[in-house]
């Protein structure tokens, strides 16, 4: 079997549109008819006039996909696809934390579940944060969650005391500050650019700290023509396409790899699983009405304010 040409062939069958992140293996990005972060996914997802979202990313990126076209059929190769921030932050949980504090808004990282969203009062994802949070009065009381280490950036670099949710993305955390120190030693002339997902002791070594697309666009500014990167690394497909002049490395995990570093639920879906999605139209991503209304409007306030 032909994956790809089976894969296109059933993309038209079913006007489909197929969307990655940019977490996803090569050959996936390759094929997509979009590839971003979860932003610019996001506001893909909500303009397609596509009948069928192929989502090619992890379930709370589909489940978001689902929130803005409920009327579509929206199916992620893998179910299982999951997220590290998703899991630390049951609703319930979060809704004790929230009645715990009820003088304070719900600032809410997009990597977690559709109930924390309908919880929530604004959904930020990286790219937006900052933009975001500038516009909110710093008066303003805030529970960001659920990721620590993103919300601990904020705070630090807007002067904001938010209460933090204590999730972290167990890609981001794996980074070792010893190895990159000695990738740095080998490349001194190297910026690093590093995700605000990381832990403080990758961010302080960064020259550049930004969400995906934010990198991405630091790459192609960036001095010099090397530059260490210090997130998921399937990125650095993107910047090889875009500048294949360059170098890209991986920033390493305690093993001295950048191979550790990669997504295991990102990575579950792949083009077998991809092909079976569109010619089966399952896993298809379901949702209780009521829950989607409440989600959507915390996700609509991130895309009015983040525009
Ligand atoms: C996202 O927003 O998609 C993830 O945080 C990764 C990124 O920064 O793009």
């Amino acid at each position: 079997l032909d994956l790809r040409a089976e894969i296109d062939r059933l993309r038209k069958e079913r006007n489909a549109v197929i969307l990655a992140h940019y977490y996803q293996r090569p050959e996936i990005q390759d094929l997509a008819d979009f590839v971003g972060d979860s932003l610019e996914l996001s506001r893909k997802a909500a303009a397609t006039d596509a009948d069928v979202i192929a989502f090619c990313g992890v379930k709370f990126m589909a489940d978001t996909a689902k929130i803005l076209s409920p009327d579509k059929i929206v199916v992620l190769p893998d179910l299982d696809a999951g997220c590290s921030l998703e899991d630390s932050c049951p609703p319930d949980k979060f809704k004790a934390f929230r009645e715990a504090h009820p003088d304070h808004i719900a600032l809410t990282y997009i990597n977690c579940s559709t109930e924390v969203k309908a919880l929530s009062d604004v959904i930020v994802t990286s790219s937006s944060a900052e933009t975001i949070l500038a516009q909110i009065p710093e008066s303003q009381k805030i529970i960001f969650g659920p990721d620590r280490h993103l919300g601990g950036y904020l705070n630090r670099k807007f002067g904001r005391d938010m209460l933090l949710w204590p999730g972290v993305c167990i890609v981001h955390e794996a980074f070792s500050e010893t190895e990159l120190l000695k990738l740095k030693a080998q490349h001194p002339d190297a910026p690093i650019a590093a995700h605000p997902e990381c832990p403080p002791h990758i961010v302080d070594h960064a020259d550049y700290v930004g969400s995906t697309s934010g990198i991405l666009q630091y790459a192609k500014t960036m001095p010099g023509d090397t530059l260490i990167v210090a997130t998921e690394p399937h990125i650095i497909h993107q910047m090889e396409l875009a500048m294949p002049e360059k170098t890209f490395i991986g920033a390493p995990g305690a093993d001295g790899n950048c191979n550790c570093n990669i997504c295991p639920y990102m990575a579950l879906n792949t083009m077998e699983k991809l092909y079976l999605a569109l010619r089966d139209l399952q896993p298809r991503i379901e949702m209780d009405e009521d829950l989607r209304l409440a989600a959507k409007k915390s996700l609509d306030r991130m895309l009015d304010m983040a525009s």
